[in-house]
């Protein structure tokens, strides 16, 4: 790994800029295919568009270079003379389109020649017109796909525009029978002419496009630049085992559950017609079942299909290949259905696609085990970072706000996420409703206005859920310590501490006002109205939202927290005025939480593991009562028969309170628990990805929710900054944010004899290690120029380091420490 500099994109430099973008498109008019009519969901294809253009010497001759910049509404591919342009994937890329569309830059001077040439673009619904989000509904942005393009030459004479979309084009639906990000991709490679692609081919069945003229196609303000790492096609799977459940059906094992899409080299003769479905899981028939990522409709009940399902047609021409570029799928195994006798599907590959982000940080210990948990997580991780952080690659695929507050921290110590977070951050501020609420996935279809879906909108604005708005921030800001990018984020974070503590202030929960009529003076920062999802996917508690749940106990720490965030983030851009806004908001929430839920003898009054390590996480219990809160937690745990209890919103956070807190001998007993539930556990029953419920597998092998969901991997942290021992400062000051300053503080257990960790930051590369051997503990840091370190031994002794690099030792006897339970 090299030390990345902040993320360059690698779109070309002119493009860099809104205004350029827009003057490089000034020409060019949005079209849309001839299409008389939409089909219905699940039978839309995709259309070409294509215009045959001539090119003399001079044009090209001179010319420096000649840039495409293209944009869509829905999602496309761009040929130039038969070329597929550039290696992006899934472009225009995912963001809050009717405020922001990025517009790709590719450098296609050697592309073209002089004479004549042929410029396609394949466009399908994408993410603006396709299926989407948990209830799959189609036409979330428009009702009609469209294309915005431009070659434009820059030479000594400044731009000229060499052609453009407009009325000039043609378009025709072809062999994309149907595309959908969710429903999967049908091919007939039988309706393919290939000679479309350069200028050729039957002339029947071209019609001239139609002007995409609406308010949306008008507004170009909304154009800006691609911005962070494209989406890109970033490894390839080869099965590890195909199986053959029934004749003309096989099960390819790739051995990692992902996000992408198979490619087929064989396809059988003319005719030969294969069905691929995706999935995580195997039937009890050893076929694939897709049933647990099936979503319904909370209105009517109704389940709704899995889809990922691909279908192509062979031409039988030689070196036909079958890759689907206009979908996605999570999957571990694909089942190809329609197979002729001997048929070969040994050169089938899984393409892992995602955002392509540099690869920032490593772990790694003298267990195996939690090395493979780090991959796993890692994995969860890749296969929901496509364009947008998702919940999951599979059932909803949303940005939901949620999931990447509370796994941040863990991304941006495996890879750099910092321009891949703002990018969605700029996508939350564009969605955020008028009175500040948050909707629950970012981007949100229905933009910054309810969607008039009662459950979507009723939801938005859930604790834990809308808090993204501070804490992502706060954690890109302790990871980047770039403050340029705050001065963006901040007042979207403030609109939201403002909308909850005004819900404080406003409403009190019916039952809280029938046990006591006349509201206490701390209620006004208490809050307890309005619907949120709680802890969520505790152990054995079902998801079984409530819009009537009386949730204070979670809302109003994650006022006080938010609220805290928004302060330090607004002392650090020098905001006075919003630091002291957000710090009174955040103090009256932390004395309202107290004085209603923690008893003077450090118990609160809501006992659950997940309230224990949330109060002791954001400083809710003061310093006299936290080692009885910590103790009394650790009882819990051990209550629960030394099991962990949390879910959601808590996990992430319960090992690092644990070790912080006195209970370090717990932290890693947990971390290294087996059964349900347990991280161990889900990796012993097979596990590659990280399950969205402890019990995603269960005892008797029935599949629940979907089988990757990082939120519960964001355990991963815990390796980095406790196993391993490099830590963030909870606070850090401008000059200390961005590994300028950090901590390191090693928590040792018994049964590892070393820990290691790289993070290569804006500083420099940082490295910590240790090992064990013959009772003393040996510590290796190295740091970079500029870089200081608070270094506490497990002993006890306290150093500061700078860069450079050291080499510390101390005795060391750690307390038995119980490996792995059943
Ligand atoms: C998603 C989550 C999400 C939750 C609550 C689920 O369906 O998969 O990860 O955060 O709903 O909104």
């Amino acid at each position: 790994m090299t030390a990345p500099a902040r993320w360059a994109p690698g779109t070309p430099d002119d493009a860099q800029n809104g205004s350029s973008t827009r003057s490089a498109l000034r020409n060019a008019r949005w079209i849309r295919p001839a299409e008389p009519q939409v089909a219905p969901p699940g039978r839309r294809p995709a259309h070409l568009l294509r215009r045959t253009f001539a090119l003399d010497e001079q044009d090209l001759a001179g010319s420096a270079r000649v840039l495409a910049h293209v944009t869509a509404h829905g999602v496309y591919e761009l040929f130039l003379n038969g070329v597929r342009v550039g290696d992006e994937e899934l472009t225009p890329g995912f963001t809050a389109y009717r405020e922001r569309l990025q517009v790709q830059s590719f450098d296609v001077t050697d592309l073209l020649v002089p004479g004549v040439n042929t410029a396609v673009a394949l466009l399908s619904d994408g993410w603006f017109r396709g299926r989407h989000g948990f209830e799959r509904r189609t036409d979330g942005f428009g009702t009609r796909t469209g294309l915005l393009a431009a070659l434009v030459a820059t030479g000594p004479a400044g731009l000229r525009t060499l052609v453009a979309t407009d009325d000039r084009w043609r378009s025709r639906s072809g062999h994309v029978t149907r595309a959908d990000l969710m429903d999967g991709q049908a091919v007939d490679l039988r309706l393919l002419d290939t000679a479309w692609f350069t200028g050729g081919g039957e002339p029947a069945g071209w019609a001239p496009v139609l002007p995409a003229e609406d308010a949306l196609t008008a507004d170009r303000d909304r154009l800006v630049p691609a911005e962070g790492p494209p989406v890109r096609r970033v490894e390839e799977l080869a099965p590890r085992a195909v199986t053959r459940p029934r004749p003309g059906s096989a099960v390819l094992d790739f051995g990692q559950n992902v996000n992408g899409w198979v490619r087929l080299s064989e396809l059988g003769p003319a005719g030969t017609h294969l069905t691929l479905t995706h999935g995580e899981s195997l039937g009890a028939d050893g076929r694939v079942d897709t049933d647990h990522l099936r979503a319904f409709v909370f209105a009517t009940g109704e389940r709704l299909p899995a889809g990922q399902v691909d279908e192509v047609v062979s031409a039988g021409r030689p070196g036909e290949v079958f890759e689907p570029r206009h979908t996605t799928h999570g999957f571990r195994y694909a089942q190809v259905d329609g197979l002729p006798e001997g048929l070969d599907l040994s050169g089938a590959r899984a393409v892992v696609v995602h955002s392509d982000l540099p690869r920032t940080g490593e772990f790694s210990c003298s267990d195996e085990r939690l090395n493979r948990l780090h991959e796993v997580v890692r994995w969860s991780f890749r296969g929901n970072a496509c364009a947008v952080p998702t919940d999951c690659p599979q059932r909803e695929r949303s940005g939901f706000t949620g999931d990447w507050q509370v796994f941040v921290a863990t991304a941006a110590l495996l890879h750099d996420v910092q321009v891949f977070s703002e990018r969605w951050l700029r996508d939350l501020a564009a969605d955020q409703w008028a009175d500040g609420r948050i909707p629950t996935v970012v981007p949100n279809p229905a933009g910054n206005r309810p969607s008039g879906v009662a459950f979507e909108d009723a939801s938005a604005g859930s604790a834990g859920w809308g808090d993204a708005a501070a804490i992502v921030p706060w954690e890109l800001w302790r990871a980047y310590g770039d403050t340029g990018s705050l001065a963006e984020q901040v007042p979207a974070a403030l609109r939201w501490v403002q909308y909850a503590a005004s819900c404080a202030e406003r409403a009190r929960h019916p039952d809280r006002a029938a046990r006591r009529p006349v509201p206490a003076p701390h209620e006004r920062y208490l809050w307890d109205t309005g619907f949120h999802f709680g802890e969520w996917l505790e152990p054995g508690v079902p998801p079984r939202p409530d819009p009537t749940a009386d949730h204070g106990v979670v809302a109003t720490a994650y006022l006080h927290r938010s609220a805290l965030l928004t302060a330090r983030l607004a002392a650090a851009l020098g905001w006075h005025d919003v630091h002291e806004r957000c710090a009174a908001i955040a103090a009256g929430a932390r004395d309202a939480w107290q004085r209603e839920y923690l008893t003077p003898g450090g118990r609160i009054t809501e006992e659950s593991q997940a309230n224990y390590v949330r109060a002791l996480a954001f400083g809710l219990v003061p310093q006299e009562l936290r080692t009885a809160a910590a103790d009394r937690l650790a009882e819990l745990v051990r209550e629960a028969g030394g099991h962990l209890g949390t879910g959601f919103l808590a996990t992430g956070m319960l090992l690092p309170v644990l070790a912080d807190t006195g209970h370090a001998a717990l932290a890693h007993e947990l971390l290294l628990g087996e059964g349900n539930p347990s991280w161990l556990g889900m990796l012993a029953a097979g596990a590659t990805t990280v399950w969205e419920w402890w019990d995603g597998v269960g005892a008797d092998g029935g599949v629940r929710g979907s089988l990757n969901h990082y939120s519960k991997g964001a355990v991963a942290s815990f390796l980095h900054t406790h196993v391993a021992g490099l830590r963030l400062p909870e606070d850090p000051g401008p000059a200390e944010a961005g590994y300028r300053r950090v901590r390191v503080a090693p928590v040792p257990s018994a049964h590892l004899t070393w820990a290691r960790t790289v993070q290569d930051t804006r500083a420099g590369r940082l490295e910590v290690g240790w090992e064990v051997a013959d009772g003393v503990l040996t510590l290796d840091v190295t740091l970079p120029r500029g870089t200081v370190a608070d270094v506490e031994l497990p002993d006890g002794t306290a150093r500061r380091l700078d860069g450079g690099s050291h080499r510390l030792r101390c005795a060391h006897r750690p307390p038995g420490a119980v490996a792995g339970r059943g």
